[in-house]
């Protein structure tokens, strides 16, 4: 199957289908402890904040999602004017088509590069498979991707599960931890490492810290399923399997991971099914420094437009400002495990 096919497939699958983890991503056990005297004023209250030396409206990251194929390409734009327009990060989709282009024809397609043009002053990250970082053992092309397309940062996303669902898929996945460590040495950006919706725990956290990555996206289970995506894919009625529930909560992935900030500093994203801002502000009092969220974004903008999903980010951003008001937070760094409570 084409890779255009497959990112096409993958759009349907994740906003048609109910491709979502049955489980639960872990926070409904976590309550907010809301403040009868906030002491505040609305006005007061700033949801602002910085990565990699530059200011955000708000800790959400657009979580890397599609490209590679005409439909995404257009998707792509319209999300990373969105990114600008609200002053937000965002994660292009993998960049493994560019990769392979690259390889056929020694040119870099047109489509990626073009994106910056798109979003010339937000946060822009470029996306990788850990499978292409442990095949490349001369980083050098994948710095070349980084540099086409003027990343920020590049993110390698780590998807072990979907790729041994996928009949095509990946199924060595020796060498990635060295290929990432060859990344960060020679690349002129922050390395950021994510799951897909499986999870990172701690000892895997501990094995990025070590190789030197600057952030960490959990990206836990809890929300996609890559599992039940690949396997809707092949069949609409497949039914649930082990796989379609395998992965860490997002919870456990965060409370096994966030203690690792007292033996040096990383940025700590929160992500995998997080579908609400009190979703998001429980993650952060438990120690994340941004969120990010893929599907709901993804399902809005196929269900209505570029519009919906413009619509949906001003009310994420009102929903922030009055959780924090109603946690006598004005500000993020407000935000501490004592503002929850089980
Ligand atoms: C349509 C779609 C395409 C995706 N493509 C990528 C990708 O190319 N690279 C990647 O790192 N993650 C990709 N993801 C995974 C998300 O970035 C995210 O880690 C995962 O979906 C869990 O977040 P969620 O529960 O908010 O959807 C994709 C997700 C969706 C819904």
């Amino acid at each position: 199957m084409s890779s255009e096919r497959r990112k096409a497939d993958h759009v349907r699958v994740t906003t048609t289908l109910n491709s979502q983890y049955q489980g639960s991503a872990g926070f409904e056990s976590i309550r907010l402890r809301h403040q009868a005297l906030p002491e505040c004023s609305l006005d007061e209250i700033n949801t602002e904040t910085h990565l990699f030396g530059r200011s955000m409206s708000m800790p959400l990251i657009i979580s890397s999602m599609t490209g590679g194929y005409d439909q995404g390409q257009t998707i792509n734009q319209e999300l990373c004017q969105l990114a600008e327009q609200h002053n937000l990060a965002i994660g292009l989709g993998s960049q493994r088509s560019m990769l392979e282009e690259y390889t056929k024809s020694k040119t870099l397609p047109d489509g990626f590069k073009e994106l910056r043009r798109y979003a010339p002053t937000t946060l822009l990250f470029g996306n990788i498979g850990a499978t292409q970082v442990a095949q490349e053992g001369d980083p050098a092309r994948l710095i070349h991707l980084i540099e086409a397309i003027e990343a920020d940062a590049l993110i390698v996303h780590l998807n072990p599960l979907q790729e041994l669902i996928q009949p095509e898929g990946d199924r060595d996945f020796r060498g990635v931890l060295k290929g990432i460590e060859r990344l960060v040495i020679h690349s002129p950006v922050p390395i950021i490492v994510k799951e897909t919706g499986a999870g990172i725990h701690g000892t895997a956290a501990k094995q990025l810290l070590e190789v030197g990555v600057s952030a960490i996206d959990i990206a836990g289970a809890g929300g996609t399923s890559w599992a039940r995506a690949e396997q809707l894919r092949i069949d609409d009625q497949a039914p649930r399997d082990l796989f379609s529930e395998w992965g860490i909560p997002t919870a456990t992935c965060l409370q096994e991971v966030a203690p690792l900030k007292k033996d040096g500093s990383f940025v700590l994203i929160a992500s995998g099914g997080l579908r609400s801002v009190g979703d998001w502000v429980k993650a952060l009092c438990l120690g994340a420094d941004h969120v990010a969220v893929a599907q709901p974004i993804m399902k809005t903008y196929v269900e209505e437009g570029i519009e919906g999903v413009d619509s949906l980010l001003t009310q994420w951003k009102d929903e922030m400002t009055k959780v924090l008001c109603l946690l006598g937070a004005k500000g993020l760094d407000e935000l501490t495990p004592e503002k929850c409570y089980l």
